[in-house]
């Protein structure tokens, strides 16, 4: 316990009192990063388009009253910009994309324009702005050139992506790296890419994935539709990645450009399962669900596995994966059901980061000694 309250300290001096911007804070991922952000004591900066429906966590949770957000669309750079000069933040994390990969083959255009073209404008308006030490973003495990490896991809391994939105994230690695070789060097600004899988959790209500899917027909007791029954995906509870985000971060910020590159944020490979067996353990812990098998729904390909090897951040983050599978999903089940409750969502979500930080860092999962600084 009292490793686990000093690698807290530390976390909280890279960003308590620190002015943090977060593009995407309306989204999933975004919304739970800025909620640990606020009870890290940060001071917390929103840039993203509006919620997208009344279930979405960030409305859900009243986070537009704690933090500061703006509406504003990643693809303006006169706009970005001016947020980001007017915010003047330490550090920055870049989750504002067109994260879908069916939306993507529907809709390449904007999907490149907003993962690469708008990676391309946050980097200049971070360039233009001297207060900004480190940032994040944010890109996926799809970014990976994917011959079917099933020990897990290395940060070193080729990027790919042969379909629009796995390409569309290797571009802003590219665009990323290139940031860093020309133009942030030779200055103070630390930048990293973070790659993670699947992520699951309460607050996530996005069309076309298999949790929130599970979650509308339980409530509607209609069946649930799988596409991709043996695809495997590395599946993982939201805080697993966030943590290591806000560790790459506090890292960059406090100690500078050795933690500059690709960073990989995956589950064990003993926690990945296919779509169905996520889908079955699902039922097993909610009760009654039906599943209905999709064999030829669409004609848009993805890829059959994804894996990622964690040995780096292992290595010199001090992060590792603490949750089994199960313990994912019973994080993730609690964080729905926490939707149904009255009461206060904000606390509840602050209280589910406390209870996961405690897993995390427990003796059994102590792998964090690196971490301290
Ligand atoms: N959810 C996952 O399983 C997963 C897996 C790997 C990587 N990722 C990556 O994590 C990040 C967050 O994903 P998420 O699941 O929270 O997605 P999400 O759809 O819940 O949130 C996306 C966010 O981006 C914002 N956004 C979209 N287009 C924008 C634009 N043009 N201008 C400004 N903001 C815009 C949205 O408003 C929202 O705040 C993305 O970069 C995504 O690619 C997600």
């Amino acid at each position: 316990m009292e490793s686990m309250g000093m690698i807290n300290d530390v976390i909280i001096s890279a960003f308590k009192d620190k002015r943090i911007l977060v593009t995407g804070d309306t989204g999933f991922k975004g919304s739970w990063l800025s909620i640990w952000l606020l009870s890290l004591g940060a001071d917390v900066y929103g840039y993203a388009l509006p919620p997208v429906n009344v279930s979405d966590n960030f409305l859900r949770t009243k986070l537009n009253e704690k933090i500061k957000h703006i509406n504003g669309d990643i693809r303006d750079f006169n706009s970005i910009k001016e947020y980001t000069g007017f915010v003047q933040p330490d550090i920055v994390f870049h989750l504002a994309a067109q994260p879908l990969v069916l939306e993507a083959y529907k809709d390449p255009v904007t999907t490149y324009e907003t993962n690469v073209i708008g990676t391309v404008n946050l980097l200049e308006a971070i360039r233009a702005t001297p207060s900004a030490k480190a940032a994040v973003i944010v890109t996926t495990d799809k970014v990976y050139k994917n011959y079917g490896l099933k020990s897990g991809y290395t940060e070193s391994d080729e990027l790919g992506g042969s379909d629009p939105y796995s390409a569309s994230k290797a571009c802003s690695e590219l665009v990323v790296n290139s940031y860093a070789e020309a133009f942030f060097k030779d200055r103070n600004i630390n930048i990293a890419t973070a790659r993670a899988g699947n992520v699951i959790g309460g607050g996530d209500w996005a069309e076309n994935r298999i949790v929130p899917d599970i979650f509308r027909y339980i409530h509607s007791n209609r069946e649930i539709i799988i596409r991709n029954p043996g695809y495997i995906r590395p599946w993982q509870f939201v805080l697993e990645p966030l943590l290591g985000y806000l560790l790459l971060a506090a890292k960059l910020f406090l100690e500078g450009k050795f933690y500059e590159g690709a960073w990989n944020f995956g589950p064990d490979l003993s926690s990945q399962c296919t779509v169905l067996e996520l889908a079955e353990l699902f039922i097993k812990r909610l009760g009654p669900g039906k599943i209905k098998i999709l064999e030829k729904h669409t004609a848009y390909k993805e890829e059959k596995i994804l894996m990622l090897d964690n040995s780096k951040a292992i290595k010199f983050l001090g992060w590792h994966p603490s949750l089994s599978i199960k313990e994912s999903i019973d994080f993730t089940v609690e964080g729905y059901m926490q939707e149904e409750e009255a009461g206060d969502l904000l606390e509840q979500r602050m209280l589910q980061i406390h209870n996961y930080t405690q897993a995390a860092f427990s003796e059994n999962n102590l792998h964090m000694n690196n971490f301290i600084v």
